[in-house]
């Protein structure tokens, strides 16, 4: 059983808080044309409210990826469910990702692009739940910081549902 037991951001909050992102950002990669990568499927939303807010030439691609979970974090340690379509070789690459949750995904995943040849690689999450880090990992920017819930909604899914719900909430499960 489970059930939304409440809103936690709304979507007004949202567009301004992606707005404010997409200048930083705009700011930051003035006079470069980096591609932006969607980590499927949790970043979709985030990611077409986000880059329209970036006025700068930039190139999509989109990446699936699992992390093989807890324990030592090292680039072996991320599944590539589906690869990006061109070489990031001397790239500078931006990933937008849904939420920071322990961090394993995106500390194996930044290490592999690393090993590939990224000339520069940031990431930008809308949500961060810093209470649940096991890896050393921060993201260069982050919508909003949130307690140790599990939400829903804007990307973010249980069970592959809520990710069209246009804000986000907290689930409560029960069994
Ligand atoms: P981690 O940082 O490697 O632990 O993995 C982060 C991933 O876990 C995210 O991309 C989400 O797919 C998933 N995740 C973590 N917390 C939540 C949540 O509260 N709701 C939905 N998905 C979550
Ligand atoms: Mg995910």
């Amino acid at each position: 059983m489970e059930r939304i037991s409440r809103v936690l951001i709304d979507e007004e909050k949202i567009a301004k808080r992606v707005a404010e992102l997409g200048k930083q950002i705009e700011q930051d990669y003035a006079g470069k044309c980096p591609v932006v990568v969607a980590i499927l499927k949790g970043s979709i939303i985030f990611y077409g409210d986000l880059v329209r807010k970036i006025n700068l030439p930039m190139r999509f691609d989109t990446m699936a990826v699992s992390s093989y979970g807890s324990g030592t974090v090292s680039s072996g340690n991320v599944k590539i469910k589906k690869d990006l379509s061109k070489d990031i070789n001397g790239e500078d690459v931006l990933l937008i990702e849904d939420i920071i949750d322990s961090g394993n995904t995106m500390k194996a995943l930044t290490a592999l692009l690393e090993h590939r040849g990224a000339k520069s690689i940031k990431v930008c999450s809308f949500l961060d739940k810093p209470s649940r880090r096991t890896a050393d990992f921060e993201a260069d920017y982050v919508g909003y910081s949130i307690p140790d819930e599990f939400v829903i909604g804007y990307g973010l899914d249980y069970d592959e549902k809520y990710r069209n719900l246009p804000y986000v909430g907290v689930l409560e499960i029960t069994d």
